[in-house]
């Protein structure tokens, strides 16, 4: 499941030359029409509208994952970015709702702007106090973005709906 997904290009980039790409089945959460539309085509043109489909739904909001959660990978991939640091922690705290037990979360952070590399201290931290083992850091070869893989080691989070998860106020005001 892509949090915050916007045209697919953070799925559909990556699934075009994997060996494993008819086992996945996504579901892509992003609340704006447009980017929505857009990469339908997209998913169309590639094949995968039989495993990939969008859900056009509010984000930050716990109710738009019953039914769709728990997944075995949540992506966040800009994300992190456009919240603010207690919205970073409200959300890392209940990631395990949306997760399998021994499921993934990926996340990408910009390293430079915004504050990134305080921030990718502190969403390391928080993974790590949230019963998430970290898989894998790694920077991207132009040193822009740090992409962050953590395995949920918990029992498992009832998900609860009505819930705020956290808010996405933007980069400019973070
Ligand atoms: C920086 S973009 C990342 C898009 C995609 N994950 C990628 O890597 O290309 C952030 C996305 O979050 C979406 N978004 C912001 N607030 C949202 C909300 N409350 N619910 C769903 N999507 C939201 C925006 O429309 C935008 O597409």
């Amino acid at each position: 499941m892509s949090i915050c997904a916007g045209d697919a290009r953070d799925l559909i980039g990556l699934l075009a030359t994997h060996p494993r790409k008819m086992d996945v089945k996504a579901y892509l959460v992003e609340d704006n029409a447009e980017l929505v539309e857009n990469g339908r085509k997209v998913i169309v043109e590639a094949g995968f509208e039989k495993q990939l489909q969008f859900v056009i739904a509010d984000a930050t909001i716990s109710s738009t994952y019953l039914g769709l959660a728990p997944v075995d990978v949540a992506l966040m991939a800009g994300v992190f970015g456009n919240l603010r640091s207690e919205e970073v922690t409200r959300l890392i705290g209940s990631l395990g709702s949306l997760c399998t037990v021994g499921g993934y979360v990926v996340w990408t952070r910009h390293r430079r702007l915004h504050n990134g590399l305080n921030q990718i201290a502190l969403i390391r931290q928080l993974f790590s106090e949230s019963d998430f083992e970290e898989v894998l850091i790694e920077d991207t070869s132009d040193d822009r973005f740090t992409v962050g893989s953590h395995r949920y080691k918990g029992s498992g989070q009832f998900l609860r709906g009505g819930i705020k998860l956290f808010e996405f106020t933007g980069y400019d005001q973070i």
